[in-house]
């Protein structure tokens, strides 16, 4: 026989969309349990996003979870967009009243996250397998899994369930293909990214399109530097000795005033493909997807982690009314409320990706329209205010 538990919300995945949620509902005196197929080691060691908006560096200030993200991360109130061997600085504060951004690494935050729900005597069960989500059309859900490859089979019984899965996780698959149409591109470029021991080259993120192909350099510590380029997302990094890499980051960045980059040891480096992709609907029954579940964005505009987040933060209101309530319009609303969001944020990143990426499929037209885009963009005001206003995040409505 099952060992069975309750809980109000059943999260999968301790992402930053889980654990965001599971701290928001606590807020609001509703318990929760994750389960996590990843150690909590594993967890807290992927190196992914660095970009934070404004309003999710408020968000953990207000919830208590922002002390040493206020202490060691990095506020940029601009960026610099490069191209033709020239540099454009665009003033994200100046041009948006004031609003920054935070570059404080995703593994942090989720440490941060990960430590004050347990302090708090929340239930993260990490290491968890075989998980199946059962009677989602039904008022009484739950999720079946084991603690351990071998252990038996439990059962945790919920009155709603958020997937917050990640795209490769069970939940969106839960969702029957008749009510649940996905839009998606695949792009033919990946980022190589490194890790580096060195200082600092520059105050600020450098977005560089060239002919050879994107690089980014953006930072984690006084010690330690972050680096992408452009690659073959089918290339093998066994390809890519760090001379090799270190080649086309000058190439690639350095422009015509001098300034350049400062080169250190690589201890990490691995190549990602990139997408665009949103599944309509969200919602299916008592299951809620939240986060790269439901929609995956290129890097290049540093969205993916703050629309968890978002979808987070509207989930907790909807389940809050609820809960508190009995009032389910929220929950009703969820999906498209979430999509407005999701489709802006798609529209940016799929922007600033085609317009920085050297696209080898495309026509010497196509390659031309994104340098007259650049060229646009770093010279008209109400260009340069759309591109802040995205960058810095939306407001959350
Ligand atoms: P995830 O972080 O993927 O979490 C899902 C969790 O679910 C995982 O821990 C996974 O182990 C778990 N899981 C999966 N399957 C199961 C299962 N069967 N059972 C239980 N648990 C399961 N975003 C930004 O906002 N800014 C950036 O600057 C940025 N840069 C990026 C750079 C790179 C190189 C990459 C790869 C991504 C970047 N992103 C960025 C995107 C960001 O990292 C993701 O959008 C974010 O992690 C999404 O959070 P999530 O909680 O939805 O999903
Ligand atoms: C980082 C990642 C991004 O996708 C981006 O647009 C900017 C910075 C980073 O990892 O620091």
């Amino acid at each position: 026989m099952a060992t069975i538990t309750r809980t109000p919300v059943g999260i999968i995945g301790a992402g930053p969309a889980g654990l965001f949620l599971a701290h928001l509902l606590h807020r609001q005196g509703i318990e929760t349990v994750i389960l996590e197929s990843r150690s909590r080691a594993e967890v807290e060691g992927t190196i992914r996003a660095g970009v934070l908006e404004q309003w999710v560096v408020d968000l953990m200030n207000q919830m208590g979870l922002g002390e040493r993200m206020m202490r060691e991360g990095h506020f940029h109130s601009g960026i610099t967009l490069r191209f033709n061997g020239e540099s454009h600085h665009i003033d994200m504060a100046e041009l948006t009243d004031g609003k920054r951004v935070t570059v404080y690494a995703q593994h942090e935050v989720i440490r941060d996250l990960v430590a004050a729900r347990l302090e708090d005597g929340g239930e993260i069960v990490f290491g968890v397998s075989d998980v199946q989500l059962h009677g989602v059309e039904s008022d009484q859900p739950s999720i079946t899994f084991r603690r351990s490859p071998d252990g038996p089979v439990e059962e945790l019984r919920c009155d709603f369930i958020a997937g917050c899965d990640g795209f490769h996780g069970p939940s969106r698959q839960t969702i029957p293909t008749a009510i649940r149409s996905e839009h998606q591109i695949v792009y033919p470029f990946g980022w190589l990214g490194i890790l580096t021991s060195a200082p600092p080259s520059h105050p600020e993120l450098i977005y560089a399109a060239h002919e050879r192909g994107f690089a980014l350099l953006s930072t984690r510590s006084p010690e330690v530097q972050r680096l992408y380029i452009q690659v073959d997302p089918k290339d093998d990094i066994a390809n890519w000795s760090d001379a090799r890499i270190w080649s086309e980051l000058h190439t690639r960045l350095e422009d015509k005033s001098g300034w350049s980059l400062t080169e250190g040891p690589v201890f990490q480096k691995g190549i990602i493909a990139m997408r665009s992709f949103v599944c309509e609907t969200m919602r299916h029954g008592r299951l809620f997807l939240a986060g790269d579940a439901a929609h995956i964005v290129p890097p290049t505009g540093a969205k993916g982690l703050n629309l968890a987040v978002a979808d987070v933060l509207v989930l907790s209101r909807a389940l809050t009314a609820f809960f508190k309530s009995n009032d389910g319009d929220g929950l009703a609303a969820y999906s498209a409320q979430c999509l407005r969001r999701i489709w802006k944020a798609e529209r940016f990143s799929w922007y600033m990706t085609t317009m920085l990426h050297h696209n080898p499929n495309e026509t010497s037209f196509e390659q031309r329209i994104h340098l007259a885009d650049l060229d646009y963009v770093v010279h008209s005001r109400a260009a340069m205010t759309a591109l802040a206003e995205n960058y810095v995040g939306l407001p959350m409505e």
